[in-house]
């Protein structure tokens, strides 16, 4: 069974109240649990991590090495600027995808660019939560058979 690793960084614990407009009304702990179902489905275990801080989101990826076979991630404002979540990712050997509920590209300039996709195998974006749903179905069928 492969085993999957969801991070959701800065601001994301207040999903459903934060900016409903944008990110709309449905809260984490809701997405987590339906994405950890949906995992199942797909013959796949997942866990869920979120934090606030840089360096916890790091040590998450650094401790996801020998542990997960792939990592799904939000890594929400600091996608626009964490050379270090970047690097992070850059220097394990877990592939990651990368996801936003919004569409980054329609946004405010400064959330155009991602320093992370480059370290990704690639991007959801503007989907709503859906895009979690396909970036867990994107990241298994990037593993294929090499699960551990
Ligand atoms: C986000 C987009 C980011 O620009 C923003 O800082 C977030 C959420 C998204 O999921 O749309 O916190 O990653």
């Amino acid at each position: 069974m492969k085993k999957i690793l969801l991070i959701n960084g800065p601001n994301l614990n207040r999903l459903g109240k934060r900016e409903p407009h944008i990110y709309g009304s449905v809260t984490l702990a809701d997405v987590e649990k339906d994405l950890t179902e949906f995992a199942k489905t797909l013959n796949a275990e997942l866990d869920c991590f979120q934090s606030n801080h840089e360096g916890a989101i790091i040590d998450a990826i650094h401790e996801a090495e020998g542990e997960y076979d792939g990592i799904v991630m939000n890594p929400a404002a600091f996608t626009h600027y964490s050379y270090a979540i970047r690097d992070a990712i850059a220097g394990i050997e877990v592939p990651v995808v990368e996801i936003h509920i919004s569409n980054i590209h329609t946004r405010e300039e400064f959330r155009h660019t991602s320093v992370i996709a480059p370290v990704t195998i690639g991007q959801i974006v503007g989907l709503g939560i859906y895009g979690y749903k396909l970036a867990l179905q994107a990241m298994l069928e990037h593993l294929g058979g090499k699960a551990k």
